[in-house]
């Protein structure tokens, strides 16, 4: 299952140390090779010798090694392997990553490599809750890195809580997963998700009830087929997803400048539900009860399109395939393809918003919604109802096949 993959093996502090051993057994046994780098705080757990009789290879440990250092081992290490696995990953090694340290073997090497990075964490819970570790984990997400775990459980220290490592064969299979088929791999997508909240003074906005659902199951499921998602997401109440790039805004004019700034990609999915207008003036102050006609008139003007401006960019930065979506309360068809001739993106994913004729909300906040797909010319297909996540594998399969199509 990992014949040829080449790992380079970072182990961190942590009594969970000992439970690589497996790992490293189970790696060489399925075709994979491990070279390992240990810390010194790894040495007070398990011992290089034994890393090196399972791994069957050298292990590294020094930064100041002459031998190694001649042939500059901690650039060499990181361009030799397929994929940097950290495990475990201490809370000082994670913190080190997410600060650009690099004041030993194994944190060198971390920030010199040029390979995808995944790491399996492992601390006592307390440490792993605390908002500083939890900030560096956002950061190292947002910088791309891959994570497996931690698991929750009774923990070595006595306590119980989240910050186990995951056990190898999790590990493995995740190794596995990272190595399988992924048909998007190098394709870069940016996803606009949730609603945007427009100011009318510091304390109120002008919003819509976007929960941002199908934007992020969206995100995940490209990502998971290897794609490089940026997600720029308004106001929701959604954890940002694991390896990806989240930005987070929340005006549509923030939420088109972080649009260009990704730019380039090969696709733009448009699931945000932008709101078309904002506030001309927003009161620098709370407008108070009490305010006169002049001061609680809103006067609206219009917000940018970005759907539209990311469709109509000249044809070297536009992306290859340019996604929007069509709420509508009404005649859904109708609009659907005036949205088509107004905005010019390639597809358009249609459905139904507000309450059904019982009274029932539909789409917005929902778990399944009734989607139409239809293309450029016209062709629709009815998917009927689904729930978010199959609405984004019948999409992920649709942009496969465009990519099949194409070749
Ligand atoms: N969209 C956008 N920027 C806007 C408005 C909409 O990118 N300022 C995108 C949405 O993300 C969606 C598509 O355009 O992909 C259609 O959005 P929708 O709200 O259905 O339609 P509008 O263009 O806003 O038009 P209307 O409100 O008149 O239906």
């Amino acid at each position: 299952m990992l014949e040829g993959k080449k790992i380079l093996l970072i182990i961190s502090g942590g009594i969970a140390a000992y439970k690589v051993l497996d790992l490293i057994r189970l790696v060489r046994k399925n075709g994979g090779d491990v070279t390992c780098i240990m810390t010194k705080a790894a040495e007070n757990f398990i011992t290089p010798l034994s890393v090196a009789s399972l791994s069957q290879s050298k292990v590294y440990t020094d930064l100041w090694s002459l031998t190694d250092e001649t042939e500059m081992g901690h650039i060499r290490l990181s361009r030799e392997c397929d994929l940097v696995l950290v495990a475990p990953a201490s809370a000082d090694i994670i913190a080190k990553m997410a600060h650009g340290l690099a004041n030993d073997l194994a944190s060198t090497t971390l920030l010199a490599s040029d390979k995808p990075i995944m790491i399996a964490p492992a601390m006592n819970p307390e440490m792993w809750e605390k908002p500083v570790t939890q900030d560096n984990i956002l950061k190292l997400k947002n910088y791309g890195t891959l994570f497996i775990g931690p698991e929750s459980g009774d923990m070595a220290c006595g306590e119980t809580g989240t910050g186990r490592l995951s056990e190898p064969e999790t590990i493995f299979q995740s190794l596995c997963t990272f190595f399988s088929d992924k048909p998007l791999a190098k394709k870069k997508i940016i996803i606009t998700a949730g609603p945007t909240y427009e100011p009318v003074d510091p304390v109120r906005f002008l919003g819509n009830r976007s929960s941002g659902k199908q934007g992020y199951a969206i995100a995940e499921t490209l990502r998971d087929l290897g794609a490089e998602v940026t997600l720029i997401s308004g106001p929701t109440h959604l954890h940002p997803p694991k390896n990806m790039i989240t930005i987070s805004v929340n005006t549509a004019e923030e939420m088109l400048e972080a649009c260009k700034k990704a730019l380039p990609a090969d696709i733009a999915v448009c699931t945000a539900a932008v709101s078309d207008w904002r506030a001309k003036n927003p009161a620098a102050q709370k407008i108070k009860k009490t305010a006169s006609k002049s001061q609680n008139t809103l006067i609206l003007e219009e917000n940018p399109d970005i759907l539209k401006t990311i469709s109509q960019l000249p044809r070297k930065k536009r992306p290859a395939l340019v996604i929007g979506f069509a709420a509508e309360t009404e005649n859904l068809h109708k609009n659907a393809i005036k949205k088509f001739e107004s905005k010019k993106c390639d597809w358009i994913l249609a459905n139904l918003v507000g309450k059904d004729i019982s009274g029932k909300e539909r789409a917005f906040g929902c778990d399944r919604s009734h989607i139409y797909f239809i293309t450029q010319d016209k062709d629709t297909e009815d998917w009927s109802l689904l729930s978010k996540k199959e609405t984004a594998q019948k999409l992920a399969k649709k942009i496969i096949n465009y990519y099949n199509e194409s070749k």
